[in-house]
């Protein structure tokens, strides 16, 4: 038998001002994009930045539904619309801010397990990683260098044998 240990780095950060510019510059765009986010049933607002390595941001927000699951993350609607709308351009980041009507959310709301899988196939495709950065409403920015960090022993179409 054999263990192996699977870890990362996570990089917390005690506030947005050990951002660097251009980080602090997206995770203002999701909490922008937060703010116009349609949550009437969970209450619970997240936005997502993305950066394109051109220096477009496309920004997502959820969407809920009355059917619940026909609703979605701000990440994938996000990733989704930076994947139509630049199909060639590598993303270079994603900054995610979540709130919630109920509390004051102050740790770092990390992305679902859906978004993760969508993010990673953008991350596979263009064979680069993606830096994710978290923020609830206030507190710390939690950051991590590669979405494959947050998904580890993800599935991905090398599986696929179509290669
Ligand atoms: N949500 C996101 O937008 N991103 C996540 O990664 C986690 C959850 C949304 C989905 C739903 O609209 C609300 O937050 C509560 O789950």
């Amino acid at each position: 038998m054999e263990k192996k240990h699977i870890g990362f780095d996570l990089t917390i950060l005690a506030s947005e001002d050990e951002l660097s510019i251009e980080e602090s510059t997206l995770l203002k765009e999701a909490e922008k994009a937060r703010r116009k986010a349609y949550a009437p049933y969970s209450n619970f607002f997240v936005g997502a930045a993305v950066l394109m390595e051109n220096g477009e941001i496309v920004l997502g927000n959820n969407q809920e539904n009355a059917s619940y699951p026909s609703g979605l993350c701000a990440e994938r609607v996000a990733v989704f619309q930076a994947g139509a709308r630049f199909p060639n351009e590598t993303i270079k980041a994603i900054a995610i801010s979540a709130s919630s009507k109920n509390y004051t959310v102050k740790i770092p709301a990390a992305p679902c397990g859906n978004c993760r899988q969508s993010i990673a196939e953008y991350e596979q495709r263009q064979n680069s990683p993606i830096s994710i950065l978290f923020r609830g409403e206030e507190g710390p920015v939690y950051k991590c260098g590669s979405i494959g960090d947050l998904l580890p022993l993800g599935f991905d179409n090398s599986y696929l044998g179509n290669s």
